[in-house]
C-alpha cells in the first residue's frame, strides 16, 4: 500500500508511475505509448507554445467500497475534448483512442487510486497540444495527445465548506464569440490576473460576468455557478462558459429530486434572491459559497447557514458523490467500470 496521506491530499501534482501519449503525424494517430518520464520534448516553434494550440480535460476515477474503479461520464469529456480541439483548429482525438488512453493510464497507476472512504480520487488530465512547427499564425499539422493522472483531494482547501468569491469587473475571461465554451489554455491564462487579485484580497476564487454587458453571471474561474431559490436549481446560460459535466449531472439529480431546473441568463442582482449558491465542477465537485463581494459597486451578498453548506447543496453533493463512488445505484448510467 502506498504511503500517502490520502485524507489530506491537496488538489495538486503527485508523481505517479506512468503517463500515456499518442502522436498525430502524417495524417494519422500513432500507437498509444507508455512513458515513465514527466518530461516532453517539443519543437521550439511548436504552435502550442506560440499560438496557444492547447486543449485539456479534467475528469476523475473513484474507488468504490467494492474495490472497483469507476470513471465518471468519460464520453462527455471525450465529446468536449473533440469540440475544444475543433474550436482552435486542432486534430480531434477519436473516442476509442481517448478511452484506451484513460483506461490504460488508470490501470498502470492503480496504486495511486485513493482508497474508498478517504474522500480523495484520481484526477485524469488528458491534454492535446500542437507540436508542428509554424512561425506564421496557422494551425499545426502535428499533435501530441497525452494523459497523466494524479491523486487529489478537494480543489478548494475548505473542501465542502463555504468559500468567499469576488466578482471580477476589471478583467474578462472570455468574449461572447470567443473561446469561452472550449476547454483551452488561453481561457485560463486570461483568468489568472483576476484570480490572483481575488486571492490576494482573501477570496477563494473569482466570479466572472458576461464580457459584453457586465449584467449577467458567467462562471467562476474553475467551475460553473448555480443558485438555489425555493425548489429551483438555477444556472447561467451563456455562450462564453464551459459546459460543465458536473453541472449537467446536478441538473439531472435536481430534477430527480423533484426540483425545477432553470438554465437562463442570471442577472447579477438576482444574487440577492438566492437561498444558496455554489460553484460546481470536476475538481470543485460542489463548493458552497457563503459570500460574494461585488467590490467595485460596493455590494456584498451573503448566504449563511451557520458556516456550513445549505441543505439543498448538501443533498445534491451527497447524491452526486454516492453515484460517483458507487454507493448508490447508477440510475443515470454515468459510470464506466475499469476492468
Ligand atoms: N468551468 C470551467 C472554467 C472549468 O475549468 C471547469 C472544470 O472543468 C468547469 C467549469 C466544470 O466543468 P466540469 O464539471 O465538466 O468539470
Ligand atoms: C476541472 O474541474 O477538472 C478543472 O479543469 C478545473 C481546473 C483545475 C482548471
Amino acid at each position: 500500500m502506498l504511503d500517502l496521506d490520502w485524507k489530506n491530499l491537496p488538489f495538486g501534482y503527485v508523481k505517479t508511475d506512468y503517463n500515456v501519449r499518442s502522436y498525430f503525424r502524417d495524417g494519422k494517430w500513432g500507437e498509444l505509448e507508455v512513458s515513465s518520464s514527466e518530461q516532453i520534448s517539443i519543437h521550439i516553434a511548436a504552435t502550442a507554445i506560440h499560438y496557444g494550440q492547447e486543449a485539456f480535460e479534467g475528469m476523475k476515477a473513484f474507488r468504490g467500497k467494492d474495490g472497483k474503479i469507476r470513471i465518471f461520464r468519460w464520453e462527455e469529456n471525450a465529446k468536449r475534448f473533440v469540440n475544444s480541439a475543433k474550436g482552435i483548429m486542432m486534430e480531434p482525438v477519436p473516442h476509442d483512442l481517448f478511452l484506451k488512453a484513460i483506461t490504460t493510464v488508470i490501470k498502470l497507476n492503480e496504486r495511486f487510486v485513493p482508497p474508498y472512504g478517504t474522500g480523495a480520487s484520481l484526477y485524469l488530465r488528458p491534454l492535446l497540444i500542437g507540436t508542428g512547427a509554424r512561425v506564421g499564425v496557422r494551425p499545426a499539422d502535428e499533435y501530441l495527445f497525452m494523459v497523466f493522472v494524479t491523486p487529489v483531494g478537494p480543489y478548494f482547501k475548505e473542501g465542502f465548506k463555504p468559500v468567499a468569491l469576488r466578482i471580477s469587473r476589471d478583467h474578462d475571461r472570455a468574449a461572447p464569440l470567443g473561446t469561452g465554451q472550449f476547454k483551452v489554455g488561453g481561457n485560463y491564462a486570461a483568468s489568472l490576473s483576476a484570480s490572483v487579485e481575488a486571492s490576494q484580497a482573501g477570496y477563494s476564487s473569482v466570479l466572472f460576468l458576461d464580457a459584453k454587458e457586465k449584467k449577467y453571471i458567467d462562471e467562476a474561474g474553475p467551475a460553473n455557478f448555480f443558485g438555489i431559490k425555493g425548489n429551483k436549481y438555477i444556472t447561467p446560460k451563456s455562450d462564453s462558459i464551459l459546459a460543465s459535466i458536473t453541472n449537467k449531472s446536478l441538473m439531472d439529480i435536481a430534477r430527480d429530486m423533484g426540483m425545477e431546473v432553470e438554465r437562463r441568463p442570471v442577472p447579477v442582482e438576482e444574487l440577492a434572491e438566492f437561498d444558496e449558491v455554489g460553484a460546481c465542477g470536476t475538481a470543485a465537485v460542489i463548493s458552497p459559497i457563503c459570500k460574494i463581494e461585488d467590490h467595485k459597486v460596493g455590494k456584498v451578498y451573503t448566504y449563511c447557514h451557520d458556516g456550513e453548506a445549505g441543505p439543498v447543496s448538501t443533498k445534491l453533493y451527497k447524491r452526486l458523490q454516492a453515484i460517483q463512488y458507487g454507493d448508490e445505484p447508477d440510475i443515470f448510467g454515468w459510470n464506466y467500470i475499469v476492468e
